[in-house]
Parts: structure tokens; sequence; C-alpha cells
């Protein structure tokens, strides 16, 4: 009987090793070791059989069951792992591929898309791009800028002020920037010169039509270094009106007043949409109103009045001299691309946004 045992736990555990699944190993078990299986029917029947052959018998029919329950334990483990494996390799799931359908990402508004345009152009021109707070003092917004306490500018009625009823005239009151020239001041005090700057930024002003809104943006420049002259700012905006509008572009500087700039001029850029102002369909054309040329920014040599501020800083009015300009942002995208309203750029109708970029 004990040889009987012994064959079949030989051939149990050769069944155990060759199961080449857990389905199969289940199986082998099954047969082996379950309810109708010989070995638990002969341990079953140990008893019976006679007194002489009960002990041995009865031993090497529990070894073996032993045995083999721990072999299918054992052979179950690494079956599990090896599925585990095969699995996880079938699934695999490239999280580098491209969503199907895609996903719409969306992209950069049209403002923040014109200003970087506008930054590489300077930036090309050895300008570097310095940025400056939105809530400022009247001191560099105004007084450091050469404004006479009388200037309308100051007025509630032009100039956001951070608390109501404060002394529009203390240089600490705090306001929102009406324009980012405020950074021209301050940018001198941290360094001397030569300075080549642009500041672009955000700025307020309580007006609210089709070509204002109450924030807006703007690009300051500022130029500081021995001998510089007008014609330095004249050559700088046809680089940067040709770059924007296309190289066909010609500049041209009409007198104008700015409390910080002397002299002060406006700068109108050549209609890029007419010759003479009559359209290539014989129309007045609607862009320059027929003007030929269309007003970009205003500009102008930096006033001695304002280096006085900065004297100490390195800045001597009588040794050097700088230019300024100020680009709104808005207005150079709106004529690039033909945007009728400055508050549809504010709406955030995608159907607007999207057609940009
Ligand atoms: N700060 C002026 C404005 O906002 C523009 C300007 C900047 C003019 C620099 C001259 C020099 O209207």
């Amino acid at each position: 009987m004990t040889d009987r045992i012994q064959q079949i736990r030989a051939e149990a555990e050769q069944a155990i090793t060759t199961a080449a699944d857990t389905q199969t190993l289940e199986n082998v078990r099954i047969h082996y070791l379950g309810r109708k299986a010989e070995l638990p029917n002969l341990l079953r029947t140990v008893a019976e059989l006679p007194a002489g052959e009960r002990a041995a018998t009865g031993k090497a029919a529990n070894e073996a069951r032993k045995a083999l329950e721990a072999a299918i334990e054992q052979r179950a483990l690494q079956l599990a792992a090896t599925e585990l494996e095969q699995r996880l390799e079938r699934d695999r799931v490239d999280v580098t591929l491209p969503p199907d359908p895609g996903v719409h990402i969306g992209r950069l508004h049209l403002i923040t898309q014109t200003r970087r345009e506008l930054e590489d152009v300077f930036i090309g021109l050895g300008f570097n791009v310095a940025e400056g707070p939105e809530v400022e003092t009247v001191y560099y917004n105004f007084d450091a800028l050469n404004h006479v306490p009388t200037h309308p500018a100051r007025l509630m009625t032009d100039t956001f002020y951070v608390e109501p009823g404060e002394d529009i005239f203390d240089p600490t009151t705090l306001l929102l920037r009406t324009h980012t020239s405020p950074m021209q001041v301050k940018a001198m005090e941290r360094q001397p010169p030569p300075l080549y700057i642009i500041v672009p930024g955000r700025t307020y002003r309580p007006d609210n039509d089709a070509t204002h809104t109450p924030q807006f943006h703007q690009i300051e420049g500022l130029a500081v270094d021995t001998d510089i002259t007008l014609a330095d700012l004249q050559g700088t905006l046809l680089a940067f009106a040709r770059a924007i509008f296309g190289e066909a572009r010609e500049v041209r500087l009409r007198p104008h007043f700015f409390p910080f700039t002397e002299p002060s001029v406006e700068v109108d850029v050549s209609c890029f949409n007419c010759t003479n102002g009559i359209t290539a369909g014989g129309q007045r054309c609607p862009l320059c109103r027929g003007e030929a040329w269309i007003e970009i920014l205003g500009a102008g040599m930096v006033d001695p009045n304002v280096f006085e501020y900065v004297r100490e800083h390195g800045y001597d009015p009588e040794k050097i001299q700088g230019f300024a300009f100020g680009i709104g942002i808005e207005r150079i995208a709106m004529l690039k691309h033909d945007v009728p309203d400055l508050r549809l750029l504010y709406d955030n109708d995608i159907r607007f946004l999207e057609q940009f970029g």
C-alpha cells in the first residue's frame, strides 16, 4: 500500500511542477487531493486496514498529503507572481501617447501674444525687460515725472486712488499706476547709466469706451546713455514699426507734450492698409481715415528735470541723455488684427479669442 502512496505522490509532484497556470494547478489539486481523490479516500479508510498495515499506511498517506499541499501552495505563489507580471505587461498604458480624440489645450490671449511679440523686438535691439508694481505712489507716478500739481491727470476723475479721501498731493499716497512711466525713475534709482529697458505691464485709468478700458497694458521704453539723440529714438521706433507692421513702414514724429519728456512727440506709422489714404478698391481707407498715417505711441527725450530726481544715482543731466516711449499693447493688437472694439479683448468670448494664434 505504501508503494501505491509513493507512486501517487510522485505522479502528483510531477503534475504540480509542470502545471503552467493557476487553473491547471487547481485541477491537479482536485485530482489528487479533492473529495473523490484516491489519497484522501485512503486516509479515510485507514481504520479498516489490517492492524499491521495501519500505522505505516496512515503515516505515509498523511505525509504525502502534507507534502502535496505544501508543493501546491508554493507553486500557486510562483504562478500568481508570473501571471501578475504578464498582466502588467499586457495592460501597460503608454501615458505619452496623445489622447484620442485630441484635447483642446487653448492658446495665449491676444494681449499676451502681442506683448511677447513686442518684447522680442526690443530684446533684439538690446533692451532688457523690467517689471514694476501696479500699485504706485503719487511720487513715482506723477511728482518725479515732472507733473505740476495742477496737472489734470492727477484728478480723481483720471486716476484710481487706492484709499478714497486721501490727500492726492501727498507723494506717499497710493494709486493704481496710470502708465508704466513710474518705472523710469525706479529703474534709474536702481542702476546707473547706460540703461536700456522696456517695462511691460498693466495700467489703469477710469475710462470705458470702444478704445479705452479701465485696465489696459503698456510697454514703456527707456534708453539712457551718452550722446543719445532724437534720431536714436526715431531709428529705434522705425525698427519696431517695421518688425510689427511690415518692412515697408515709415514713421513720422509730430510735436506733442508730456510732462516728463522734452521735446515730446507723438509717433505715427505709415498706414499698412492703403496707399496715400486710398484703399486698393479706391475707397477712403477706414483704418487711417484717409490720413495715410496712424498714431501708435507717445515718446520724447527724457526731460532734464526728471534726471534731477536721480542725479545722485549717476544721472547728471549735463552728461547723459535719454529717450523714452510708451506703447499701448491693446492698440497695437487692435491695429494689427483689425479688432473693432477694445472691449472685445476683455469679454473673454472664446469665439473671438480663438481667432488669434
Ligand atoms: N506715459 C505716457 C502715456 O501713458 C506715454 C509716454 C511714455 C510718453 C514715455 C513719453 C515717454 O500717455
